[in-house]
């Protein structure tokens, strides 16, 4: 096959520029492009044109992964065992290093299409393949909730709406159609799921969470990933161990950021330990085959320098597969300097290492080790054994442009439409049905508040950016293909007789209010927040005003929250008739509302966490509404 380069190291050359420009995350973690990156990036998109497409060096066929790593130099074993990000890893230098995986990331609006991804995973594994070592690589992204980086994908509701739905047969059909999205960007390993138990809801990452129980976690984690690895995709739970755990007020303070609870100390008794180390046997038990740790300290230990409970995993769960640090994470271990870090991770057990920007010294720091004896030649060679295993395993050294792997569904297929929204329906529960939780046929209904007609709201973090936004910040809608509330509500009010008013003259003239309030997207830390409030420090703008009007109308009120959490509301509800808390739904949670709201499917929706009426009751565990609670049960 004849292939020009020119395209997609074009559309790498965007990418660069676009997250130099747009990527906060990455600026939040200092990340800057070099003006080398950039030469490097434009000079070749204005040369070249490759010749065959390059196949895996015959030598290794039938090979075992020992018998491949003893082939390697140490040069080229560190090199696997790092992990650079797109916007920094030129193909030439792909070429020049073959390094084990290149990660993805956030930043562009409008979001590549699935081809240019496609193109840019295709053309770095054909610079691996050129190399001198010739080893595939592996493409790694954070499809959480959906192929969440590409344009037009559908978006899954986020795990703590999975939680609420707690549908494992439906959970591992989303796995399926994830997986068979990322077929089609050339993208083979999924950062998720997530499996954190979110413990309190203070936390930015909560909605992350499926459930603050484990055994919930559990039960919807291992379909998700079964799901995910029946199209061939690696599954990579994460963050690897207790992040949900981490205390209020521990946060760490890192890279010029002071965060409240992400990142910080989880204290956890054995007990809590030995269950959630059960949960990520169980996903070994199912498949898995690499684990992301995470940023946190367990105990005051940072668990990127845990070698007990890495060990752990590996003695006791018999994990073989890769074990990856979390982004930059071993920058904040407590070792003197990088280079001290990335000893003490990789003797800890962590076999490759996320490091953005500092892939290259990273390399050079395992080389180095390796020749002082502070790194052992025995865990080199079982990192790497273990990287190049799993690569065997997902067969990439028989089919390493993965063009033997059908996809099961079409990208972004009526399918994958179809599983979003069961899951989203199956995910909204009725806190309270005072005045039912279906507008009844014949009614005019006011429609007010800010996440009434915003599809980025319905979606929140994770989407095309790292911290999505909404659609008054983007100035247009931001989820492609998705119904805001307002608009699937006037798809179907006809056919239900419904009136649907928004002007706000006419609120004396209607039979009820439909509230629909939120929380802006964020992504990590930048959601922890001491004001849970729905109208505190995350609110979406204009929630207190619309929350006033309706109170003002004096008519029947129910109340929607688009939410990442359960948001503390007890100032309000006593004006509320009814409320659904729908949490993050995705871009088929407005039609999944409006059917709802319209009687055309059933609220089976519980909650997958504990609700609070303040946050001084979170410590004492004095909450609300139980784990399991829905109005319609009661
Ligand atoms: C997050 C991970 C994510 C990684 C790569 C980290 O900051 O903690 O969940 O997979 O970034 O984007």
């Amino acid at each position: 096959m004849k292939k020009t380069k020119l395209i997609s190291t074009f559309v790498i050359a965007c990418l660069l520029f676009q997250t130099a420009c747009s990527n906060a995350k990455n600026e939040s973690k200092s990340t800057t492009l070099s003006s080398e990156q950039t030469t490097t990036q434009t000079s070749e998109s204005t040369s070249i044109t490759e010749d065959e497409t390059p196949s895996i060096n015959p030598d290794y066929e039938g090979m075992s992964a020992e018998e491949i790593v003893a082939t390697l130099t140490i040069e080229q074993k560190a090199s696997q065992m790092v992990q650079g990000a797109v916007y920094n890893i030129g193909n030439e230098q792909m070429e020049n290093n073959d390094f084990g995986s290149v990660l993805s990331t956030y930043g562009n609006v409008p979001a590549n299409t699935f081809e240019e991804w496609h193109d840019i995973v295709f053309e770095y594994q054909e610079d691996c393949l050129r190399s001198e070592a010739g080893i595939p690589f592996i493409y790694g992204a954070d499809s959480v909730h959906g192929v969440n980086q590409a344009d037009g994908c559908v978006i899954f509701p986020h795990n703590i709406n999975i939680g609420a739905a707690n549908d494992p047969d439906l959970t591992y059909e989303m796995g399926v159609c994830v997986g068979s999205d990322m077929l089609y960007t050339g993208m083979r390993w999924d950062f998720a799921p997530c499996v954190a138990a979110s413990q309190d809801p203070r936390w930015g990452r909560t909605y992350e969470s499926y459930s603050s129980d484990v055994n919930l976690v559990e039960q919807l984690a291992v379909p998700f990933s079964q799901g995910l690895m029946s199209e061939g995709i690696l599954a990579c739970p994460k963050h690897f161990m207790g992040d949900g755990y981490a205390q209020y007020g521990t946060g760490e303070a890192s890279d010029g950021v002071v965060r409240l609870i992400d990142r910080g100390n989880s204290v956890m008794t054995d007990d809590e330990i030995n269950q959630n180390l059960e949960l990520y046997g169980a996903l070994v038990d199912a498949g898995v085959q690499t684990i992301m740790i995470s940023h946190t300290s367990l105990n005051g230990t940072k668990m990127h320098e845990n070698q007990e409970i890495i060990g752990r995993l590996r003695d006791e769960y018999g994990f073989e597969g890769i074990v990856v640090s979390d982004w930059n994470s071993i920058h904040n271990c407590s070792g003197e300097d990088l280079r001290a870090n990335v000893i003490s991770a990789i003797n800890s057990g962590i076999d490759m290492l996320m490091e953005p920007d500092d892939y290259k010294d990273v390399r050079d720091y395992i080389v180095d080790a390796a020749s002082t004896g502070e790194i052992s030649e025995e865990r080199i060679d079982d990192a790497v054994t273990r990287i190049i295993r799993v690569k065997i395993n997902m067969g990439l050294f028989e089919d390493p442009y993965s063009e033997d792997i059908t996809p099961t569904y079409d990208y972004n297929s009526d399918y994958s439409h179809e599983v979003a929204l069961q899951l989203a329906e199956e995910s909204l529960v009725p806190l309270r049905d005072d005045a039912g939780t279906t507008i009844p046929d014949g009614s005019r209904v006011f429609v007010t508040g800010p996440a009434a007609d915003d599809t980025g709201v319905l979606c929140g973090g994770w989407t095309y950016t790292w911290m999505g936004s909404t659609d008054v910040a983007n100035g247009s809608d931001f989820v492609n293909g998705a119904n805001s509330i307002l608009d699937a509500l006037k798809a179907v009010a006809d056919e239900h007789d419904i009136e649907i008013v928004t002007d706000e003259d006419q609120i004396s003239t209607c039979d009820m209010v439909l509230l629909c309030v939120g929380e802006k997207p964020y992504a990590e830390w930048n959601g922890d927040s001491e004001d849970i409030s729905i109208t505190g420090s995350l609110a979406l703008d204009g929630n207190a005003e619309a929350i006033e009007l309706a109170k003002n109308s004096g008519l029947t009120t129910m109340t929607l929250i688009v939410a990442g959490r359960n948001v503390i509301i007890d100032n309000y509800i006593d004006n509320w008739d009814s409320i659904i808390m729908c949490y993050l739904p995705g871009s088929e949670g407005g039609n999944a509302i409006a059917a709802a709201l319209t009687g055309d499917c059933e609220y089976t929706g519980t909650l997958p966490m504990p609700y609070y009426s303040s946050t001084n009751d979170i410590a004492n565990d004095n909450y609300w509404l139980p784990i399991g609670y829905s109005a319609i049960n009661e």
